[in-house]
């Protein structure tokens, strides 16, 4: 099986239309793509939820109680959610939600919660960040970054972050571009001059295509192990 997180700049950056833009993609080409999100907060069931939005845009044969492990109502960072509704999240449970769509699955595609810095539980006793989730479930990432203003400084420190600490970067994925625009154009040269990475695709407003800019999609889905 092989697997792909999309995390991205920070929360309303994009992470899930651009992630319902990589599974409708796929699933054009008939792979058999499952979506997983540990963690969801500010959501009142499934189908309102990003797991929900991305099931339904991408017509995923999916079973919607396998979509996400824990959701919470309150939107808010999932460790104050969990805090507040007394549930936390278990990392046991996160593995083996994950380990079953592994077995069914050529691809799974798994989203994140607001930025790269996102505590998922943050008791004294008992700590997960979402960053300890994408190493468990041993995926590569893809930042989602908007095209526009202040984007160089959030992509950079989103994609060092991800390398200091031993995470495996695809590359980024610039959201409501418009091609022609001139600072939109520069910021996806500057990224790919300052990070070393690759502007993997970038989507246009309003459109939920993915428009590649050197492989397949699928080419930056790593093995599983
Ligand atoms: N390319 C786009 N075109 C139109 N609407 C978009 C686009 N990207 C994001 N949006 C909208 O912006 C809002 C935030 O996006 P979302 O994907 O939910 O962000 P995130 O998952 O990073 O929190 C949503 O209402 C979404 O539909
Ligand atoms: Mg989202």
């Amino acid at each position: 099986m092989k697997g792909l997180f999309v995390t991205g700049t920070g929360t309303d950056i994009g992470k899930t239309y651009v992630s319902a833009a990589i599974a409708r993609y796929l699933r054009k080409k008939d792979l058999n793509l499952a979506y997983y999100k540990a963690a969801v907060s500010g959501a009142k069931s499934v189908k309102t939820s990003d797991a929900g939005f991305v099931h339904d845009s991408a017509d995923l044969l999916q079973d919607e109680n396998t979509l996400l492990s824990y959701l919470y109502q309150r939107p808010l960072s999932p460790h104050l959610a969990a805090r507040l509704e007394n549930r936390f999240a278990s990392m046991e449970k996160i593995k083996e939600a994950f380990g079953s769509l592994k077995q069914c699955y050529d691809y799974v595609l798994s989203e994140g919660a607001g930025g790269i810095i996102c505590p998922v539980v943050y008791e004294d006793n008992k700590k997960i960040m979402y960053e300890d989730i994408i190493k468990e479930l041993n995926l590569p990432c893809v930042v989602v970054a908007d095209a526009g203003l202040g984007t160089i400084n959030h992509t950079v420190l989103t994609v060092f972050y991800l390398k200091e600490h031993g995470i495996k970067v695809q590359g980024v994925i610039l959201n409501n571009f418009e091609p022609g625009n001139i600072m939109h154009e520069d910021n996806l040269v500057m990224v790919e001059k300052i990070t070393q990475n690759k502007v993997i695709a970038v989507v246009y407003k309003n459109s939920m295509e993915l428009v590649m800019r050197y492989k397949n999609m699928e080419d930056y889905f790593d093995e599983c192990k």
